[in-house]
């Protein structure tokens, strides 16, 4: 059993001396830089592949740009917000005015949700799916209306517009879907947003975007904006940015949407340290290639492993993973809890799924040790 986090670091060599016959996916990288990062992250003596947070991150650019900001941070951060509005704002190539901040991208679910339903309106959405939109709609007084993902794991776009009536004044899309990993094709998105009722708003929650940009099926809608002013974007430093502890979340909307949205949003929802950071994140393409790069090599890497353990898991486009455990989910969750390996939270709509979210491959390894002792059958062949 692995005591403390730092402990398991220690007693694991490189992969060589971990016997792994496959490629390394950090071949090359000295060890020394693999775990620099790492002197940022809890050592609570748990392994943390729970919430889909960036392993490695944040990058040494950013980290060091968080140290010089912390001399500020008796400040309030009110010349920065306008900055940092106007830095995403050309990083995407749209007006000042069509960016919203928030502390994470869950602010931004949130006054969506507030801005946009309520008594007697209705949230049409995907099940299973992240679900803080839903929370904030149900606190905000509306009815929330889910639909099962297709057999393929994309949003059934059909049955949701089955669903949509006038009173759907809001709809959440979250491509990459968490926790499914899957996408949506752009194209079915498209003659979907062009058919739903003219009431209805769209959220498309593009949280996991950079790990999804290979794919023919994705593009996202701040890079191929659609003639549409109902589309709200939802982006995010808390995955690839590895900046999920400092909250930084962002909209991409029409002005007119931001300035309603803005309504609901805390005064002062951001803070010093992460306007300073994220400037410099969205500065270090380096730094994201390179995150995007191990997270590709990880993600095989768990494949080629699933592979080898007759599993097959949910193709994934993202920094996570979802697979049937062929066993309650609650269950399997509790297991590798019992092994101080936090993973991620059973999705109802998928019960005997579970949903890894990829950590350093020490932490996978010890995944895999902890899978291997499951104490019930768990393989394609038992079904
Ligand atoms: C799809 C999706 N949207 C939004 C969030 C919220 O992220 P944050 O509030 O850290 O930006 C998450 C976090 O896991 C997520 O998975």
């Amino acid at each position: 059993m692995i005591t403390s986090r730092r402990g398991f670091l220690r007693s694991l060599g490189g992969c060589a001396a971990a016997g792994l016959a496959r490629r390394c996916p950090l071949e090359g990288v000295s060890r020394a830089a693999l775990l620099e990062p790492s002197r940022f992250n809890k050592d609570d003596g748990l392994i943390h592949l729970d919430s889909n947070e960036n392993p490695y991150a944040p990058s040494t650019k950013v980290a060091d740009a968080i140290r010089s900001s912390l001399g500020n941070a008796n400040r309030y951060p009110r010349m920065e917000y306008k900055s940092l509005v106007e830095r995403i704002a050309g990083f995407h190539s749209v007006k000042p005015e069509r960016v919203l901040l928030g502390c994470g991208s869950t602010e931004i679910l949130r006054v969506a949700a507030f801005a946009f339903v309520g008594n007697g309106k209705q949230l049409i959405q995907a099940t299973p799916t992240f679900e803080a939109i839903e929370h904030y709609a149900r606190a905000a007084g509306s009815e929330v209306i889910s639909v099962r993902l297709t057999p393929a794991f994309a949003h059934d776009l059909d049955g949701m517009l089955a669903g949509a009536t006038a009173s759907t004044t809001l709809v959440y899309i979250c491509n990459p879907n968490n926790p499914t990993a899957t996408l949506t094709p752009r194209k079915e998105l498209e003659a979907f947003i062009g058919k739903l009722p003219a009431s209805s708003f769209v959220v498309i929650d593009e949280a996991y975007h950079e790990y999804a940009g290979q794919s023919g099926m994705y593009a996202s809608f701040i890079d191929h904006p659609l003639d549409d002013e109902r589309v709200i974007v939802t982006r995010t430093f808390s995955q690839v940015y590895g900046l999920a502890g400092l909250r930084l979340g962002y909209a991409v909307a029409s002005p007119k949407l931001v300035q309603q949205m803005q309504k609901f949003a805390t005064e002062d929802n951001i803070n010093e340290v992460v306007t300073q950071a994220a400037a410099v994140a969205l500065d270090d393409t380096e730094g994201v290639d390179n995150f995007v790069q191990r997270n590709t090599d990880d993600r095989q890497e768990f494949f080629n492993e699933a592979m080898a353990h007759a599993l097959k898991p949910i193709d994934s486009h993202a920094n996570f993973v979802m697979m049937n455990s062929f066993h309650p989910a609650v269950e399997v969750v509790q297991h590798f809890r019992d092994s101080n390996i936090l993973i991620g939270r059973p999705f109802p709509a998928m019960d005997t799924y579970i949903r890894i979210s990829l950590g350093l491959p020490e932490e996978m390894r010890a995944f895999w040790q902890a899978w291997d002792v499951l104490p019930y059958p768990k393989h394609l062949s038992h079904h």
